[in-house]
């Protein structure tokens, strides 16, 4: 029986102050993150426009911190270079937007960097569960990509679980994400779900106190994935 895999808290720079970006890189960082998410988006494949490459350069300059980068672009094959020559550690893009997902990994992991796929709520995980063996990571989107603050949505639970069963049963080393309105209400039935890495950006930044948001995030999903919660019947939509 593996060892159960350590869990991630994953601030997202997506609602992070940025005229404070490194004291926050630092504070987030002292509450026991290891990684950032970096979200990119163009426009089209998300209503949304974000960051370029220069923000993983900032922050590969300014703190240890591994920068893990979703890619919310219709090109992600075009897009990835870019960021893996700015220093990305992990580099994650849609399976809805790849046009070859299977090479698209090998290439990212070619290039030096962690790989992982990403699918939106709508999208099952049929097309995802093949492509485990070539992942570091599997993020399973808990909100419609584009904005932070959106409302966790429960209907995506089963999927969480279907993959964390698919990376088990066949001993993979895929790493199970969440992202999108992960918070102190809702981490606890996403790590019952099986996930390892939990994406937060209002859960944290809104907090007074970043750090201690990182900590008490971390607490709450490894209790709850050492058996300490029990999900409530029909968790109506979270906070
Ligand atoms: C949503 C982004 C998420 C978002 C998370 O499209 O991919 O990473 O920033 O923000 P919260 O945790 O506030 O939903």
């Amino acid at each position: 029986m593996a060892p159960p895999r350590l869990i991630e808290i994953v601030p997202s720079l997506l609602s992070a102050d940025l005229g404070r970006l490194a004291e926050l890189l630092r504070e987030v960082r002292s509450g026991g993150a290891a990684w950032v998410s970096v979200d990119v988006m163009d426009g089209h494949f998300v209503p949304n426009l974000s960051f370029g490459p220069q923000l993983v350069r900032l922050i590969k300059r300014a703190t240890p911190l591994r920068a893990d980068v979703h890619l919310m672009v219709t090109n992600p094959e075009t897009v990835a270079p870019w960021f893996l020559s700015a220093g990305a550690d992990r580099v994650t893009f849609h399976l809805e937007a790849a046009a070859d997902a299977r090479a698209l990994l090998r290439a990212v992991r070619k290039a030096g960097a962690q790989a992982g796929i990403a699918v939106k709520p709508r999208t099952s995980e049929a097309g995802l569960l093949p492509l485990l063996d070539e992942a570091d990571a599997a993020l399973v989107m808990t909100v419609e990509p584009g904005f932070g603050g959106a409302k966790f949505l429960d209907a995506v639970l089963p999927k969480i679980s279907a993959v964390r069963r698919a990376v088990d049963s066949r001993g993979l080393g895929c790493r199970v994400q969440v992202d999108g309105g992960v918070n102190l209400a809702t981490v606890e039935r996403a790590a019952a779900a099986g996930a390892d890495d939990f994406v937060a950006g209002q859960g944290i930044f809104a907090e007074p106190q970043p750090a201690a948001a990182v900590r008490a995030l971390k607490r709450a999903a490894q209790a709850a994935r050492d058996g300490g919660f029990a999900p409530p019947a029909a968790a109506e939509g979270a906070k």
